[in-house]
């Protein structure tokens, strides 16, 4: 088995939620992810929403404009986010489902049943040579579905695996880790590009990282909040030491 190189996509939407807090300027998302990029990070994400709760659509614009690492943009498959991502044209979208209602990201897409709703914006997406990330879950029927909508990617949610871990269900957790390891053997075997990402943080990101078909990770809460503690350099660096040791170590024991 050989092993591709795994990629950090910090996520600074929470930096935005911090300044919203207070209205303002402070503090800017945009130094966030120039500190991010310094401190190791292979690309940017962020979630522009529908109530624009954290990120803004003139944080994007200077996104796009102001880092020169790739930009991956989060969004609901509207009609109006599609407008936007053709109008900045993102390195990559990353279309997830959207409740108003909802605290974060609450569950994968589901690309089976959203498909005629999803084939011709994913259509618009890849002609604009955008590449096309659905965020699901690692079943066998949303990989295939992901795969005939013509996406490049899919990013598994490691949410369930990350909550499974905090309340000690540790079965479970194994379980949905296998699940992980399945699904992204089976995105591989379709020609699929494996991202994964939600909830992870230092202690659960190991085993997710040591998958050999991930290629990126996108974390952005925890970060954030271990900034909090020792700074956002340092909690990006720590996490890209644990990516490393989790790959090396890997593929050490293949060897
Ligand atoms: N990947 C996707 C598709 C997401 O929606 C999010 C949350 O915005 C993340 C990764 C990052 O999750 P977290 O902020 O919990 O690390």
């Amino acid at each position: 088995m050989s092993y591709r190189a795994l990629r950090l996509g910090v996520n600074i939407d929470h930096v935005a939620t911090i300044r919203n807090a207070r209205g303002g300027r402070h503090p800017d998302p945009l130094r966030a992810a120039v500190m991010a990029v310094d401190a190791g990070a292979d690309g940017i994400t962020a979630h522009l929403r529908e109530d624009r709760r954290h990120i803004s659509d003139d944080d994007i614009e200077r996104l796009v404009r102001d880092v020169h690492k790739p930009l991956n943009l989060e969004m609901a498959a509207t009609e109006e986010m599609l407008e936007i991502a053709l109008r900045h044209k993102p390195h990559a979208v990353c279309l997830v489902p959207e409740k108003r209602e909802e605290i974060t990201t609450e569950g994968g897409l589901d690309a089976a049943a959203g498909h005629n709703h999803l084939a011709p914006i994913i259509r618009e997406l890849v002609g604009a040579k955008i590449r096309v990330s659905l965020f699901i879950e690692a079943s066998a029927v949303q990989i295939t579905a992901a795969r005939s909508l013509g996406s490049h990617v899919v990013e598994l949610h490691t949410g369930a695996y990350c909550d499974a871990h905090a309340e000690g269900k540790l079965e479970r957790r194994d379980e949905i880790l296998r699940q992980l390891k399945v699904g992204a053997r089976e995105a591989t075997k379709l020609g699929l590009e494996v991202h994964a990402g939600h909830g992870l943080s230092f202690e659960t990101v190991g085993p997710v990282a040591a998958i050999a078909e991930v290629t990126e990770l996108n974390i952005g809460h925890f970060l954030v909040g271990e900034a909090i503690f020792t700074g956002f350099e340092h909690s990006i660096r720590r996490m890209r030491q644990l990516m490393d040791e989790a790959r090396g170590g890997a593929s050490a024991m293949l060897a």
